[in-house]
C-alpha cells in the first residue's frame, strides 16, 4: 500500500462528489501524475481539455496550461492547485511589448508558443506548441514574415526545419537554458550506445548534439517504439517518472540534475484535496480574453490559418 494511500482515496472521494477531472503535465511530481485521469504534453492537455465531459477540471501544471483549458472549456470549472505555479518563459512577453514589436513588421504572421499568457494570445495570429511547431509555421504562406514568440530556441529550431526565415523574440525556459553541450558529451562518454533526445527549447548547441529534438509527448511514443535499450534525456526530469513506468526494461539517463523546473514541483497531493475542498485556486478569465485568445488556438488544433 502507498504511503499516501490515504490522501489518494480522498482525491477519489472528492473527484466523484465534484464531477471532477484531474490532468496533469509530463513534469509535475510523480505522485501527482499516478493520481491524475490523464498525463500527457501541452498539446495532448489542450486536446483532451476541449473534449472534456467533467464539470470540474483540476489541472496540476503550470498557469499558462490551465488557463489554456479554461480558454478551450470556458464553461467548465477549471483549478489550479498552486497559483504561483507559472512559467518563467510566458512572462518574457507582454501584449504591450508585442504590439510595439508588431509595427515594425507589418503583415507578419505571429505564431505563439503555448508557453504564453493569456493576454498575449489575444494578440498573436495562431499557437503552436512543441509538438507541432514546424507544422503550423507551414501553414504560414511563403510570402509571408513569421514573428515567434517568446522562445528563441524552439523558434531557431523550427527555422532550421523548415527552412523559413523567422523572427525572434528573446524569451526563454530557464531550466532548458541551463543544460550545456559539456552535460550531453559527459552523459554519451559515459554511455556510448545510448541514443539521446532533446527538448526543442533546449539551446541550438545542444539540440544539434542529440538524435531527436522532441515534445514531451513525442519522447514517450519515441521511449515506446524504439528498439534502443539506453537513452538519454534532455529535459526536466518530471518526465522520467513516465517514461521508466511506462518502460521497465529500458535505462533512461538524465540529463543533468540541473534539469529542474520548480514551478512543476509545486503541487502535491494535499494541494489537490484542497483544491476540490475549497475551490482553490479558480482560473477566471474575462469573457472577451477568452474570445480573443481562443482563436489562434482553435487555429493550431484545426490546422487552419
Ligand atoms: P511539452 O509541450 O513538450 O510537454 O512542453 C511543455 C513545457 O513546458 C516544456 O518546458
Ligand atoms: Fe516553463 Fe521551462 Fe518550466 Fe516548461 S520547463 S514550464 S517552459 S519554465
Amino acid at each position: 500500500v502507498p504511503y499516501n494511500q490515504e490522501k489518494i482515496d480522498k482525491i477519489k472521494k472528492l473527484k466523484k462528489e465534484r464531477n471532477a477531472i484531474i490532468l496533469a503535465h509530463n513534469y509535475v511530481l510523480g505522485e501527482v501524475q499516478d493520481v491524475a485521469d490523464f498525463v500527457g504534453d501541452s498539446l495532448e492537455l489542450s486536446i483532451k481539455a476541449r473534449d472534456i465531459d467533467e464539470d470540474v477540471i483540476v489541472f496540476c501544471g503550470v498557469q499558462f496550461m490551465a488557463e489554456t483549458a479554461k480558454i478551450l472549456s470556458p464553461e467548465k470549472t477549471v483549478l489550479h492547485p498552486v497559483k504561483e505555479s507559472g512559467c518563467p518563459m510566458a512572462d518574457m512577453a507582454t501584449a504591450s511589448a508585442l504590439r510595439k514589436f508588431k509595427k515594425d513588421y507589418p503583415g507578419a504572421v505571429t505564431v505563439c508558443y503555448v508557453n504564453s499568457t493569456a493576454e498575449l494570445k489575444t494578440e498573436v495570429d495562431v499557437c503552436c506548441t512543441s509538438a507541432n511547431a514546424a507544422d503550423i509555421v507551414s501553414l504560414v504562406p511563403e510570402d509571408k514574415q513569421v514573428l515567434f514568440l517568446p522562445d528563441k530556441n524552439l523558434g531557431a529550431y523550427v527555422a532550421k526545419q523548415t527552412g523559413r526565415d523567422i523572427v525572434l523574440w528573446k524569451g526563454f525556459c530557464p531550466t532548458h537554458m541551463r543544460l550545456t553541450p559539456e552535460d550531453i558529451l559527459k552523459k554519451k562518454k559515459e554511455y556510448p550506445e545510448a541514443v539521446t533526445i532533446v527538448h526543442p527549447e533546449c539551446r541550438p548547441e545542444v539540440i544539434e548534439l542529440s538524435d531527436h529534438a522532441l515534445s514531451t509527448g513525442g519522447m514517450l511514443r519515441f521511449a515506446k517504439e524504439t528498439e534502443e535499450k539506453q537513452i538519454i534525456v534532455a529535459t526536466e526530469l518530471g518526465i522520467i517518472h513516465r517514461l521508466q513506468k511506462e518502460n521497465p526494461h529500458k535505462l533512461f539517463i538524465p540529463i543533468s540534475e540541473q534539469a529542474v523546473c520548480m514551478n512543476m514541483k509545486m503541487i502535491e497531493l494535499d494541494h489537490i484535496i484542497n483544491a476540490l475542498e475549497k475551490n482553490e485556486t479558480e482560473i477566471v478569465l474575462d469573457r472577451e480574453t477568452i474570445e480573443k485568445a481562443r482563436k489562434p488556438i482553435v487555429r493550431m488544433l484545426e490546422k487552419d490559418l
